[in-house]
């Protein structure tokens, strides 16, 4: 079924077309009668995205989507090989071909807006070009009109915006004529198996870009509104952030596209060798979990001995850091939404900050910042160069920030004094986050943002933005109402992942919240998820006692790098199942991690990822022949090696609600 478009097709001027590399996609943009812009994409030359229109609404200027006439055109190709300082893999290709068109508005003085399209064979991004000119010094704009009519039936895996909580909804499967509105990545897959991921690269001075189904299977995007006129204003020459569709023809395929990554400027921050990938352990669970809190008191968490006992675990097992909440003033009463006493600098006095730094230090472990501003984004701009200066001069060199607030309602500086409250993904949200993050790489901190706004790959300019949270977190699974589904990390990796890094925190070994509710997981399943769910520093987020309690597969917490080499996909289905294997980048070990949703599955694993010449040992994380999420054998787990070779071929048998991980190291 075409939806509609075939009329208007006939009827437009073509302006310039371009295809992939391969050529399996090309790109038209039109001129429909008047003027108005559109552009369609087709996938082995059938229509997959129909003509879509493009273009504005200003408040201080006519419309800018028709009456334009073409004043130029240039097609060129784009190829090249970069490396990143830490990633799922370390070399990643940039290949492309480029349409750019130059068109003005003769009606309005020659107004001019440029167009650029980049096709490359995993998908097509497009951004405008505003130049500086005196027909529109500022560009204040209401609507961006840009759209994107799905040609064939779609089904929509997608997370709603604009509400309450944020980024941090579970996933909806919906036909794709039944989205509301929706954050990206919002994922589809079309009748014929076609996978397509919308979302959006470079976001920067401008407003995130929510996506709003107005008809049929038309998404047009829905610029998050600001809290006092049009979402987005901006002076002299800018350029949007780009427009996003990854396409591929499988789940798998979405997830090894590096499209949104190189629609991304380069590295702007020269050396970071100071970034550090690495695992942490934190006094964080147990305040999940009510057995300890933020706030001061007698169950208070963030003491100074009970630090002490973090630091010496990480150091006897090895990990990097230990992240430490509450320990600073402010977390006494009402602080989520409010964040009104928030101190950056003042401990509590049972938390000995500079001692417990050179402590940890002493044990080659660093203490974890961690800055949660309630999103109050006024006062945390006032006190985060003091903040981050005293945690840089001790010798802390990443912080966890938080921005904990209802959707709409975070605080921001007025420019006249005051405060007013907004949305946080909204222009001056992006402009913080951003600020937060380009401020602290003066001080060689790396920032991993919860609440933050969505990632659009900025860690290839900013590779000091390490990690984010930015989708339902293990957190649910402590606080409930509700905990996380059996299916909601497969969710996860064909759409929040597909933007980038996740500080999920993973490795709930004892397997449940808060008093004692159980986690729609097996044990199998939350190893396998420190390799599915990428992020260059995970928390192992269990209670040190559960840990202990479990060796057998904290070993695999233990060993699991977090810096790859490599990564393939293995196996993808949206919503069911995810294979995904990655190289180490310190050693030439590789790991396997494997996760379903509440059905039982065996996938064929074939080591032809391995290195041909070599054996290796598997130590292999499995789920017991009873194991099931919903039983008490959600416990059941068999550890056992195996020598393999690149012929090898392994069945996963993985449990409802359960997961299989493997390390394979060369014998
Ligand atoms: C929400 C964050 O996601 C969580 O990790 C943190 O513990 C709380 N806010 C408190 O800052
Ligand atoms: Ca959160």
């Amino acid at each position: 079924m075409m939806l509609g478009v075939v009329a208007s097709a006939n009827a437009a001027e073509v302006l310039g077309t371009v295809s992939s590399p391969d050529h399996s996609l090309s790109v038209e943009v039109q001129l429909e009668d008047g003027g108005r812009l559109a552009y369609s994409v087709q996938r082995r030359g059938k229509p997959l995205i129909a003509p879509s229109h493009l273009g504005f609404l200003l408040t201080n200027a006519p419309q800018l989507d028709n009456g334009f006439t073409l004043a130029r055109q240039a097609v060129s190709s784009h190829d090249d090989t970069w490396e990143q300082p830490w990633g799922e893999r370390r070399y990643v290709r940039n290949h492309y071909q480029e349409l750019r068109l130059e068109l003005v508005q003769k009606a309005l003085d020659n107004r001019r807006l440029a167009l650029v399209f980049r096709v490359f064979d995993d998908g097509v991004g497009f951004r405008y070009e505003f130049p500086d000119q005196q027909q529109l010094p500022v560009a204040q704009i209401s609507d961006e009109l840009t759209e994107f009519v799905v040609a064939p039936p779609s089904t929509a895996w997608w997370q709603e915006a604009g509400e309450k909580a944020a980024l941090e909804y579970a996933t909806r499967k919906t036909p794709l004529a039944e989205v509301g509105t929706a954050n990206t990545p919002l994922t589809i897959r079309t009748q014929d198996g076609t996978h397509i991921a919308f979302h959006e690269a470079a976001l920067v001075d401008y407003a995130s870009m929510w996506l709003r189904k107005v008809e049929g299977q038309t998404l047009r995007a829905h610029l998050t509104p600001s809290a006092f006129g049009p979402p987005v204003e901006r002076r002299g020459a800018f350029t949007t952030p780009w427009r996003t569709m990854q396409i591929a023809d499988d789940a798998a395929g979405l997830y090894m596209s590096d499209l949104v990554l190189n629609l991304n400027e380069p590295n702007k921050l020269g050396d970071v060798s100071w970034v550090k990938p690495s695992k942490f352990v934190g006094v964080w669970w147990e305040m999940h979990l009510e057995r300890s809190t933020w706030g001061s008191g007698a169950k208070h968490g963030a003491t100074t001995a009970n630090t002490r006992r973090y630091i010496d675990f990480a150091a006897r097992n090895g990990f990097r850091g230990v992240l430490v909440e509450g320990w600073n003033l402010g977390w006494d009463g009402n602080w989520s939404g409010s964040g009104s006493s928030f101190s950056f600098t003042q401990s509590y006095p049972d938390f000995d900050l500079p001692a417990l730094s050179a402590y940890a230090q002493q044990k080659g472990v660093r203490l974890i910042g961690h800055h949660e501003t309630g999103g109050n984004i006024a006062r945390y701009e006032q006190q985060m160069d003091a903040g981050y200066q005293l945690y840089a001069k001790l010798g802390v060199d990443s912080i966890k920030s938080g921005y904990v607030t209802d959707g709409g309602a975070a605080i921001f500086p007025s420019a006249g004094g005051g405060t007013h409250f907004g949305y946080t993904d909204s222009q001056e949200g992006v402009r913080h986050y951003l600020k937060a993050v380009t401020e602290a790489a003066r001080y060689k901190l790396a920032i991993d943002t919860h609440e933050p706004v969505k990632d659009t790959g900025l860690r290839r300019t900013y590779p000091n933005w390490i990690s984010r949270e930015g989708a339902r977190g293990m957190e649910y699974n402590a606080w409930g109402n509700p905990i996380n589904s059996v299916d909601h990390e497969v969710n996860l990796v064909f759409t929040r992942m597909l933007s980038g890094p996740m500080d999920y925190t993973p490795g709930i070994l004892s397997l449940e919240g808060v008093k004692g509710r159980p986690i729609n997981s097996t044990q199998a399943k939350q190893l396998a998820s420190f390799v599915v769910i990428y992020s260059p520093v995970v928390m192992a987020a269990d209670l040190i006692e559960n840990y202990e309690k479990y060796p057998g597969p904290f070993k695999f917490i233990k060993d699991v790098p977090t810096d790859w080499a490599d990564t393939r996909v293995l196996h993808g289905s949206l919503g069911e199942y995810v294979t995904i294997a990655r190289k180490d980048r310190r050693s030439e070990d590789w790991y396997v991690g494997s996760i379903t949703d509440g059905q039982a599955r065996t996938l064929p694993l074939s080591l032809d990822f391995l290195d041909a010449g070599k054996r290796y040992t598997a130590e292999i994380y499995r789920d017991g022949d009873q194991a099931d999420y919903r039983s008490s054998h959600r416990f059941d787990i068999v550890i056992e090696k195996q020598t393999v070779t690149a012929k090898t071929v392994l069945q996963l048998k993985l449990a409802p609600g359960g997961g299989q991980a493997i390390r394979f190291t060369p014998l």
